[in-house]
């Protein structure tokens, strides 16, 4: 059992603390605001994870969870300070640290006896050895002894709870091996790989892996528009490529593209290091390019079919930036129904659970409450995020609903055949189509 503060409560902080506890530890969850607080010791959270809220309905019935806005709470008995704050793009690409750098001064202030400060925000390369600084410069008595390391998170939001306690392994970086140990029994209990490095290259581990998935997914991306001009079909290439153990499948699904709260800042901000630090990322800059012309893409195939927006209904199904969360960061949604609102088309729109943060978000759209509704009177349909419950839904219905039944089809979830068959016209991403233009 060890004495834990976690500061964020997040889809990084949140699922931490709430599994920290989980794995019998007495975990401390600080924020800065009291609602947010309030709501959390009721266990109403503030964000949707699969499985989170029964976790931390058990935690807090256990006593081993607490939440708080006060440092001086939290820092009380804390050994360990896991820093899980939000690290947003800035101006220039560059990861803004207001964030870490206003937790971990709450942070050293308060230091009171041997700490270990553990950093779970992605941030750039050589922030650990900053936050020491920062550590040192605010540390009321500086010869408390404290150790700052870098364990960059890898779960993915939507099964959050499941990778953080199934995790393909935990990184962990720090200039002192001792600190790094130590954390390392925190996760024990996970019997995964443990990777111990300096922390400069952990904090490097994390920009690279995301910068690489997100180039696999622009890979095949740009595969799918090659194999729409030939007409191969994607998927099966995926398929092909994806059985090859050196490729695996994972990353191969053409679409639109990746949106969401890490991997546009992260290629961002390694775009920014590399280049303010004299090297050229000119694959990280393409692989950015690519992504974001898939949306344009898929618009640009519904433009053509219907030979313009002005007074026409799109439908749109799935908000958020990827099935099974209410996360709307950089959701290709927003930018899908911003350039067909440009063009004058009404948009209405569904998704299962993220459509009050998409409100705040988009103005002029009709929220409804089914796939259905929104397919009703409509021009055309924009599958955008391939939620599950749009896999199986009655499509003939849907085309009977629908005042022309023309399907765009952003993330390759139905058979074109099929949809042909039912009448749709119907366009996938990278599907291959014949002389008519119509799925082969
Ligand atoms: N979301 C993911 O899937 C994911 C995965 C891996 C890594 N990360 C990284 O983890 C970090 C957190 O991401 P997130 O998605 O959980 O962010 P988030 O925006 O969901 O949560 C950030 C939390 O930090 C809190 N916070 C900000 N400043 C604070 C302060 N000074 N004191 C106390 N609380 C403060 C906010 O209130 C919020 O609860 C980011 O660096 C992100 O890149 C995120």
């Amino acid at each position: 059992m060890s004495k834990i503060c976690v500061i964020g409560v997040g889809y990084v902080g949140l699922v931490t603390g709430a599994c920290l506890a989980d794995l019998g530890n007495e975990v401390i969850c600080l924020n800065r605001n009291q609602e947010k607080a309030d709501n959390l010791k009721e266990g109403i959270l503030p964000i949707y994870e699969p499985g989170l809220e029964e976790i931390v309905h058990r935690n807090l019935a256990a006593g081993r969870l607490l939440f708080t806005t006060s440092y001086d709470q939290a820092m009380e008995e804390a050994r360990f300070v896991f820093v899980a704050v939000g690290t947003p793009s800035g101006s220039s690409g560059e990861a803004d640290l207001a964030h870490v750098e206003a937790a971990v001064k709450g942070v050293a202030s308060r230091i009171h006896q041997p700490l270990t400060i553990i950093n779970k925000s992605t941030v750039p390369i050589g922030t650990g050895d900053w936050v020491a600084d920062v550590v040192r410069e605010n540390m009321p008595d500086p010869d408390i002894p404290f150790w700052v390391v870098s364990n960059p998170e890898f779960l993915r939001e939507g099964s959050g709870v499941y990778d953080f306690m199934n995790p393909d392994r935990v990184v962990l970086g720090s200039t002192d091996q001792e600190a790094a140990q130590r954390v390392a029994e925190l996760y024990y209990p996970l019997q995964t790989e443990i990777i111990i490095t300096d922390l400069r290259t952990a904090e490097m581990i994390k920009y690279a892996s995301n910068a690489f998935l997100a180039t696999k997914i622009s890979f095949i991306n740009e595969i799918a528009n090659v194999c729409e001009a030939l007409g191969a079909d994607v998927m099966d290439v995926a398929r092909g490529m994806g059985a090859d153990h050196r490729i695996a499948p994972q990353f191969l699904g053409a679409g639109l593209g990746w949106g969401g709260s890490c991997f546009p800042k992260d290629v961002k901000a390694l775009i920014h290091m590399a280049s303010t630090h004299g090297t050229n990322p000119s694959l990280l800059r393409a692989v950015t390019e690519i992504n974001y012309d898939q949306r344009k893409r898929a618009v640009t195939k519904l433009r053509h079919i219907l030979g313009g927006f002005r007074g026409k209904k799109i439908g749109i199904w799935g908000l958020s930036f990827k099935p099974n969360t209410d996360d709307m960061r950089e959701a290709p949604s927003v930018e899908i129904i911003k350039l067909l609102q440009y063009e004058g088309a009404q948009v209405r729109a569904y998704d299962p659970v993220a459509t009050e943060n998409a409100r705040k978000l988009l103005k002029n759209v009709t929220f409804g409450t089914d796939p259905y509704e929104v397919a009703e009177g409509a021009d055309a349909v924009i599958l955008v995020a391939e939620w599950n419950e749009f896999k199986q839904l009655d499509m003939t219905r849907v085309r009977d609903l629908m005042k022309q039944p023309v399907l765009i089809d952003g993330r390759n979830i139905y058979d074109p055949r099929r949809m042909k068959e039912l009448g749709f016209t119907y366009r996938g991403m990278g599907r291959g189509y014949d002389e008519a233009g119509q799925p082969r």
